[in-house]
């Protein structure tokens, strides 16, 4: 299983980067619209000089900002264009049947595709079909409507295994620490988490228990030496 950072904000994305876990770093236009007011392109460009600092070379995921097909494609050879010395880059298209065109002819140009906004089993087997190198499961907007997310997400893990499809499962729109262990659980091969629950996934009140206990007993141990004169060697 890989994780991936789900930011487009450049302090969460070096503090995950510093502590060198991250498989992969996914963006969409909504989580860079939270972002200091500048040009995009300015942006990325510095999120791909953080990952290349820590001399990190993983997938970074970078949306279309458009429901126009041609418009699409057209920015996805600016993405290219733009940030496309970073060679890790891949373009996120949503799914969809004028965009499963647009993921196919990425895929001809030897673009890599992440299909976004996969809600079902269906839009995730067509995607993959089309060739899209990651697919994207959302897993709390799923069961926003009731759905099982676990469930779909088992399904397609099934059908990618049975043909072995090279493509890989990305589960985002994660809300809670539990939904990262269920998704594993069902399949997914990526985790895309908001950086605000990595912190909580390396915390346990029984890990700061120990280390209180282990740094306590410590201290009072070298208390007690400093007490106690130390003998001179003959
Ligand atoms: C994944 O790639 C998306 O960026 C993200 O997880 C979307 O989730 P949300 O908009 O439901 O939070």
């Amino acid at each position: 299983m890989k994780l991936f950072v789900d930011t487009a904000n450049l302090e969460e994305l070096e503090a995950c980067l510093k502590r060198g876990f991250p498989s992969g770093v996914t963006t969409n236009p909504a989580i860079l619209s939270k972002e200091r007011h500048c040009d995009f392109r300015d942006h990325i460009n510095d999120m791909i000089g953080l990952l290349l600092k820590y001399d990190c070379k993983v997938p970074l995921s970078v949306e279309v900002f458009t429901t126009d097909a041609d418009e699409m494609l057209r920015q996805a050879e600016e993405f290219v264009g733009q940030f496309g010395h970073y060679p890790y880059l891949n373009v996120k298209v949503p799914v969809g049947w004028n965009e499963l065109a647009v993921i196919a002819e990425l895929r001809r140009r030897d673009i890599e595709v992440n299909c976004t906004c996969c809600m079902s089993y269906n839009q995730a087997v067509m995607a993959a079909r089309a060739g899209a190198n990651y697919v994207s499961l959302f897993w709390g907007r799923i069961r926003d409507i009731g759905y099982d997310a676990g469930s779909v997400v088992r399904q397609v893990s099934e059908t990618f295994r049975s043909w072995g499809s090279s493509s890989e499962i990305i589960v985002g729109s994660i809300r809670h620490i539990a939904d990262i262990n269920e998704a594993v659980q069902a399949g997914a091969h990526i985790l895309t988490v908001p950086p605000k629950f990595f912190p909580q996934m390396c915390a346990h009140p029984k890990t700061d228990e120990a280390v209180h206990q282990f740094v306590t007993e410590f201290q009072k141990w070298q208390d007690q030496v400093a007490s106690v004169p130390l003998k001179k060697s003959a």
